[in-house]
């Protein structure tokens, strides 16, 4: 219509509900403005019909108010449209300005019958096996949102303090974590693999084995080597057999890596100051746990972010202590009893955080024998300068550590670790050339979003999520 084009935008991209919101100071009642998105909901009453649109930038949409005269008949939840008319202070309740429509076009209709999403709240697994449809709903568009503001956050924090922003590659020659989980690649076009393991089939398009990534320490080690401080957020891939609420097959990790330190405790606190940096924003940006009636975790939340709230640190064996006095002296103990030298299970690391010191903790110096061979060996001979950050309601949220930047006793940790010295020669070199003490971390990305958010899966914390047996789009 004549309206619509009038009121089109002069700008190559229309301003976003969100842009529209924030811009009202400028934009007078009486300009005409035009806003896109989806319905929400409907509501009609006899000479006016309230219609809740939403484009995704924002947690409230806008309320828009028809006139009978200019309501078309196909206006339902998910419709696609395009408003125009004037924005005026709302009488109702909930919020401030409301859209007095004065043209509608509908972009796109969505048949009611057909359309699976629904207003009420809908069944966790019924939106994974709509994972097409599933940014639609409230929650995962909160969940997006919050995504976007950690990492702009994360960003500016690593800015400040002088990191390089770098990329590292996704196809690798090893497995970083000697943990076993690697997804191996090959080209689809290629013939059959032969049956020995490890040999130099034709089916290889590098002529070696290729793995996808399961960690970009080892490439940002490199780099650090000579930019000082480098940090990057990459996918990583891990054919995970576990099926927990922390596991994802791909999920993202924020990975930082920086020369020129002696302490473990040094990775540690930038961990804490990032993680503090991030909480706060979303605080003043109101980001965090969209949950009613979850007063405990947000508490805990907000506590954590507290400024002046130094976190724990222990280490393993004084956590291994509590452990154990806990575990004799409970009515009900722990599954797996703790001791020296094993791992800590899942239940051990939220009692932790969540019972004995009711927030983030740092775990640090674990065994030797648990960790992975890059890091670097204490003077007593039997741990490693290594963190774990357990946080309430998650577990593990971050590890990292001190790296083995002398030679002998990289190579020797290699070996122990049955690993063979030719597939790390470029690791080892690094030792070689103008080894420096350095150290740093890895951030499971969606378990932080778990995390802030209380969505208590990190399956519902990303976009697509992979794991095993399901990928559905
Ligand atoms: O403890 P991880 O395995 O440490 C490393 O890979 C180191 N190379 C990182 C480093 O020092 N640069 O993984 C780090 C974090 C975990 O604490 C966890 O939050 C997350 O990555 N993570 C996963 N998140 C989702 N799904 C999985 N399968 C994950 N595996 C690890």
């Amino acid at each position: 219509s004549m309206l619509l084009r009038h009121c089109a935008s002069t700008s190559k991209l229309p301003l976003t509900i969100r842009q529209l919101l924030s811009s009202l100071q400028t934009v007078g009642q009486e300009t005409k403005v035009q806003v896109n998105g989806w319905i929400k909901s409907v509501r009609r009453q006899k000479n006016v019909t309230f219609v809740v649109i939403n484009d995704g930038s924002c947690a409230s949409g806008l309320q828009a108010v028809l006139k009978p005269d200019i309501t078309p008949h196909n206006l339902s939840n998910g419709t696609s449209v395009r408003f125009c008319g004037g924005l005026v202070k709302s009488l109702g309740r909930g919020q401030t300005y409301e859209l007095q429509v004065e043209a509608v076009d509908v972009l796109g209709e969505c048949n009611p019958e057909a359309y699976p999403i629904q207003k009420q709240a809908l069944p966790v697994e019924f939106l994974r096996d709509n994972a097409h449809l599933r940014a639609r709903t409230d929650i995962n568009a909160a969940m997006l949102r919050l995504r976007d503001s950690v990492l702009r956050t994360i960003h500016s924090y690593f800015e400040t303090q002088g990191f390089l922003y770098v990329h590292t590659p996704i196809l690798t020659s090893n497995d970083c974590e000697g943990g076993g989980e690697t997804f191996r690649v090959l080209p689809s076009s290629s013939p059959p693999l032969e049956q020995s393991p490890g040999s130099n089939s034709h089916a290889e398009f590098f002529s070696q084995p290729a793995y996808l990534t399961v960690s970009s320490q080892l490439h940002l080690e490199a780099l650090t080597a000579s930019m000082s401080r480098v940090y990057t957020l990459s996918p990583c891939f891990r054919a995970e057999r576990s099926q927990t609420n922390r596991h994802l097959a791909e999920f993202w990790m924020l990975e930082a890596e920086w020369a020129f330190i002696s302490h473990v405790g040094d990775v540690c606190h930038v961990v804490e100051e990032s993680l503090k940096n991030v909480l706060a924003q979303c605080q003043s940006e109101n980001l965090l746990l969209w949950k009613d009636g979850d007063e405990a975790k947000l508490n805990s939340l907000e506590d954590a972010a507290r400024p002046g709230h130094a976190w724990t640190r222990m280490t393993y064996t004084d956590a291994v202590k509590e452990l154990e006095k806990h575990h004799a002296s409970a009515r009900v103990g722990f599954e797996f009893e703790p001791t020296w030298g094993r791992a800590l299970q899942s239940e051990h690391e939220r009692w932790l955080s969540e019972r004995l010191v009711g927030g983030p903790v740092f775990v640090t110096d674990y065994p030797t024998s648990l960790k992975p061979f890059y890091m670097r060996a204490n003077d007593d001979g039997r741990t490693v300068a290594c963190f774990d950050l357990l946080v309430p309601f998650i577990g593990e949220l971050a590890g990292g550590s001190l790296r083995e930047e002398r030679l002998p006793q990289l190579v020797q940790a290699i070996h122990r670790h049955g690993l063979r010295e030719e597939e790390y020669g470029w690791y080892v070199d690094l030792r070689k050339y103008g080894s420096a003490p350095h150290g740093g971390y890895g951030l499971g990305f969606e378990r932080l979003i778990s995390w802030m958010s209380g969505i208590e899966n990190v399956r519902e914390c990303i976009a697509v999520p992979r794991w095993a047996k399901r990928m559905l789009l």
